[in-house]
């Protein structure tokens, strides 16, 4: 008696452009679930605190220089040696809600329009990570994304990149499954309830899709 089997935890991923709100609706995403008795870790990509993770933080604050395909690969490499760990903590019955992945992976390498780095090529490292439950595509136009203010300082946030990235998204998102698109233009508190809802079907759903499955 007393002893009853662990439920899985969740595999959750927020997605979007820059200033989508991805941080802010993470957090608020955490607190609800906290709330509703689970366990949650927030993790984010890139995990700038790993020795690839330095590497990659050089190269988007401009302190270094690497070649597509090579950065491409360390931002892969920088999923993988925490793949172990998600899996773990998933099976131990953790949810957690990861903040980019393999899609932000993909779709900011090829919109480099590099000729030998096209979407399907990016996509190939991440084939056998473990799969998201759910990805949250937080959707906003490039109009919405203008009124939230300027771009940072680092490697990519520039008009031409950041129009090719939401492109890419699209066409990416339009062949995977498990993606929930949010409009990500309405009020905090509206797209968090959206986000909520979402979240709340796949959860349920758990015991139907089984155990963690990894990407394909
Ligand atoms: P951040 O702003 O969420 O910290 O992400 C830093 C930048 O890195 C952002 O412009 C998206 C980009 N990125 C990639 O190019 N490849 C990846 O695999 C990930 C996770 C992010
Ligand atoms: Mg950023």
């Amino acid at each position: 008696a007393g002893h009853e089997l662990t439920r899985r935890g969740a595999l959750l991923v927020v997605e979007g452009l820059d200033r989508a709100g991805k941080s802010s609706q993470c957090e608020k995403l955490g607190d609800y679930l906290s709330q509703q008795g689970h366990t949650v870790k927030y993790i984010r990509f890139p995990d700038r605190t790993t020795p690839i993770g330095k590497l990659i933080d050089s190269y988007l604050r401009g302190s270094t220089n690497q070649e597509d395909h090579s950065i491409h690969l360390l931002f892969s490499a920088n999923r993988w040696e925490i793949a172990k760990s998600i899996q773990e903590d998933i099976s131990n019955g953790i949810t957690i809600i990861v903040d980019r992945y393999s899609y932000s992976g993909a779709v900011y390498s090829a919109a480099k329009a590099n000729p030998t780095l096209s979407l399907e090529w990016a996509w190939q490292p991440e084939i056998g990570l473990p799969r998201p439950d759910l990805c949250l595509f937080l959707s906003i136009s490039a109009e919405e994304a203008a009124k939230r203010g300027g771009y940072g300082a680092e490697r990519y946030e520039n008009e031409t990149m950041q129009t090719r990235v939401r492109e890419l998204f699209r066409s990416l998102f339009n062949r995977q499954e498990d993606v929930a698109i949010i409009n990500a233009g309405k009020s905090l508190k509206e797209v968090s309830k959206d986000i909520q809802v979402a979240v709340s079907k796949c959860v349920e759903r758990l015991n139907v899709i089984g155990p963690l499955r990894v990407l394909g």
